[in-house]
């Protein structure tokens, strides 16, 4: 079949695109070949872009296939068009595709250069999950090796007042003891934020009566610089056990037995010293071996030792302040800081650590 077209810019037989060229079926195979490789080597998104108009506008080649067909003889017309509209389908096919494949392309590049988005990129399969916070993990383990000891747990508030932070802790108000304790007081008189979990110990008293005994876990607060092992607010763990018959030999017994158990271990170095806390009438001090060092170092003040557990007897003048009768009851109290013995524990050298938020610290525990 030979048709001729007026108007109409064709690839001719011999290969080059003229206006008025000679139309065939043939031709349709050409300009499909013509329109593949035109595609196939496009450089750029406006190039491409250009070769769409060429094939597929209004006014482009296939268009301009499908105008002429009026001229063909009607017995003609339904094989034409059926192979126009077959190149028809195969163009718009290709030019979707690459469409789409210069989209992603252009999109991506555009936010490389401006640095953000990648819409290509695939989620991270990199999944965190959260966990306790070291100090809820320690809290924990304190509290099931007292709970197991037969003790309870206290708790009170940590704005507090001169009374139970001091005055009933047989430190009246011009007692020299006070500055062992750089106390935050607030504008309230009298008011202050507690500076030891000892304000429990006439709390649980009064509450609980007597014989008793329990635990205070809880945050303290003082006014001082911080440092590797200093910090405004930290964690404490207050003790108290008071029954008939209690003696020093009983704080001892079961300071060993926690600090055993904490560190999972029988044999412990410790060693106890005389302590003075006006509160407990004898007291003492218990220091572990420094985990940080063999000779000496900052953290344990070149002593090779580590004070951790503070305690001693129960004033008779505190029993009094709660209302127990001293000649009928003695007991013991204990005060220990439960950063410090996480640090021991997990031989972290700076307690501000704890509270700083820092995730690289938080995620190895
Ligand atoms: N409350 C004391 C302190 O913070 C520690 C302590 C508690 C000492 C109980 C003896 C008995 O320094």
């Amino acid at each position: 079949m030979q048709i001729f077209l007026l108007h109409c810019t064709f690839v001719d037989d011999d290969g080059l695109i003229r206006e008025g060229a000679r139309v065939s079926l043939e031709l349709i195979d050409k300009i499909k070949h013509d329109f593949e490789q035109q595609l196939g080597s496009a450089k750029s998104y406006e190039e491409f872009v250009a070769i769409k108009n060429s094939f597929l506008a209004k006014k482009g080649i296939i268009a301009g296939l499908l105008e002429q067909m009026r001229a063909l003889p009607a017995q003609e017309r339904p094989e034409f068009g059926k192979a126009v509209n077959l190149l028809k389908d195969f163009c718009q096919q290709q030019i979707d595709q690459q469409e789409n494949q210069l989209t992603i392309q252009f999109f991506t590049q555009k936010n490389r250069q401006e640095r953000s988005l990648d819409i290509t990129a695939r989620p991270t399969s990199e999944k965190f999950a959260g966990n306790l916070h070291v100090s809820s993990k320690f809290l924990r383990r304190i509290e099931e090796i007292f709970i197991s000891m037969g003790f309870r747990i206290f708790d009170g508030p940590e704005v507090e007042t001169d009374f139970y932070n001091f005055g009933a802790l047989n430190i009246p108000q011009d007692h020299p003891a006070r500055d062992m304790y750089d106390t935050l007081w607030l504008d309230k008189p009298g008011h202050l934020l507690r500076t030891h979990t000892s304000t429990i110990q006439i709390r649980a008293i009064k509450e609980f009566g007597v014989p008793l005994a329990g635990i205070a876990p809880g945050r303290v607060f003082r006014h001082e610089a911080t440092d590797a092992t200093h910090e405004i607010v930290f964690s404490q763990c207050e003790g108290l056990l008071i029954d008939k018959n209690i003696s020093l030999s009983h704080l001892i017994g079961v300071a060993k037995v926690f600090l055993a158990e904490f560190f999972a271990t029988k044999n412990l170095d410790i060693r106890i010293r005389p302590g003075f806390f006006p509160f407990v009438e004898p007291g003492l001090e218990i220091d572990v071996r420094c985990v940080f060092c063999k000779h000496g170092c900052s953290i344990c003040k070149q002593t090779t030792w580590i004070e951790v557990f503070p305690g001693g007897m129960v004033h008779p003048n505190v029993l009094k302040a709660a209302g127990v009768d001293a000649s009928e009851y003695s007991g013991f109290a204990f005060g220990f800081g439960m950063d410090r013995l996480a640090m021991l524990m997990h031989a972290i050298d700076d307690v501000r650590l704890f509270r700083s938020g820092d995730v690289r610290f938080l995620k190895q525990f």
